[in-house]
């Protein structure tokens, strides 16, 4: 396991004040078959979970195993989950790019989503047939919740014959209003394209003000924008940089673009969730610090064993509502299930669509960085 160094205040993950007996008030015990069937996976988190622990986790582990199995469901994983439930009962993980490419393609029945909302409505919008769970329906997004389908009706009036582009980040409500959606992933490409296929030199991307600021400054194409922001990136500034690195010097800084821009001009590159692991895979770099949800440094750094990484922790307070013992609940019950409007659906969809028949890129994209603060529309 890499050596990790805190950087900052360490706030307490909820998966570390899990309740003392979990898997106890919910009838199930450490048994010689559950200790049997779980031994395997103990080193997947060896280093999050102590021994003393494991016989309380373990029974919750095997029970979502088992009711996967009975249910013909798979759990999608985003980057940010806490190991325990990325590393021992995720069947698939990535980032939000690489769950809605999941989530069209399973043949489950049944869709886990231990990420938030709006990623349970994306596997569902994709997905009809299926039962879309999400095991906390709290798990919601700042982001999301900036913007209405309202709101882009307006947009639409004040700005006709441009093309929307919207964050997947949003709600069925406003994927059903936008031409098309786009993730940190793929943000430049689909501006790019649409801005190509319309004809046109502007393009209305929702509702991530900071995520526009750093498209804008990867394209010449112009953009207008909304206010939303990530709780968690926004609190990311240069100055943490400047400071991250006086004290690690030698350390290669990795940034969200949901960052401020003036994070991405200190840093050394940007990029989605998964463009900053596979940089970390690639480059193997000696010490990195990752600028976005906490939980990341600790997935990144159990496949990078000789990497040492600094570790600022600002948690998503939707992706913590996430836990082994939710997603066992939820499988158990069947309970809170995701659903879309059909007539809401049709329209994200398309919108979803059109994002995903665009051309894969081999490797997960950068943004530039050291770009020079780009001019765009606030609305
Ligand atoms: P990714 O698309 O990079 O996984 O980001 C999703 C997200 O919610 C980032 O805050
Ligand atoms: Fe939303 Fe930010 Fe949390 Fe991602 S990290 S789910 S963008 S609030």
């Amino acid at each position: 396991m890499a050596r990790i160094i805190d950087f900052g205040p360490v706030p307490a993950i909820p998966g570390a004040r899990r309740k003392a007996k979990p898997a106890e008030a919910r009838g199930l015990a450490y048994t010689a078959e559950v200790k049997a069937a779980t031994d395997a996976l103990y080193p997947l988190v060896e280093d999050f979970v102590t021994p003393m622990e494991w016989p309380a986790i373990a029974p919750l582990v095997h029970g979502i195993n088992t009711l996967k199995k009975q249910r013909n469901a798979v759990v999608l994983a985003h980057n940010y989950m806490t190991p325990d439930v990325f590393r021992l009962v995720g069947d698939f993980q990535g980032d939000s790019l690489q769950l809605a490419r999941e989530a069209a393609r399973t043949d489950a029945k049944v869709i886990v989503q231990a990420g938030v909302h709006f990623m349970a409505e994306t596997s569902k919008i994709l997905s009809p047939d299926k039962t879309v769970l999400i095991p906390d329906l709290r798990a919601g997004c700042s982001l999301a919740a900036s913007i209405t389908g309202a709101d882009v009706r307006l947009i639409k009036e004040t700005h006709s014959g441009l093309p929307v582009v919207t964050y997947v980040n949003t709600t069925a409500d406003v994927k059903a209003e936008c031409d098309i959606t786009c993730t940190s992933s793929n943000a430049v490409q689909v501006v790019e394209h649409v801005a190509k296929e319309w004809g046109v030199d502007r393009v209305i991307l929702l509702p991530d003000e900071f995520l526009a600021r750093n498209v804008a400054a990867n394209t010449d194409v112009r953009i207008i924008t909304w206010h939303g922001r990530c709780e968690v990136h926004e609190k990311f500034s240069g100055e943490d940089v400047r400071q991250i690195r006086d004290a690690h010097p030698g350390v290669i800084v990795l940034a969200h673009p949901e960052c401020p821009p003036d994070v991405l001009e200190e840093a050394d590159f940007a990029g989605s969730t998964s463009a900053l692991s596979h940089y970390v895979k690639q480059k193997s770099p000696h010490k990195v610090v990752l600028l976005t949800e906490c939980s990341m440094s600790d997935n990144v750094a159990a496949e990078n064993p000789g990497v040492e990484f600094v570790k600022p922790c600002n948690l998503c307070p939707h992706m913590k509502r996430i836990s082994l013992e939710n997603i066992y609940d939820a499988l158990r019950d069947m309970k809170h299930e995701v659903t879309v409007p059909e007539d809401v659906r049709v329209r994200a969809k398309a919108a979803i669509d059109a994002m995903l028949a665009l051309p894969k890129m081999a490797t997960p994209p950068g943004f530039k960085v050291h770009a020079d603060l780009a001019q765009l529309v606030v609305m």
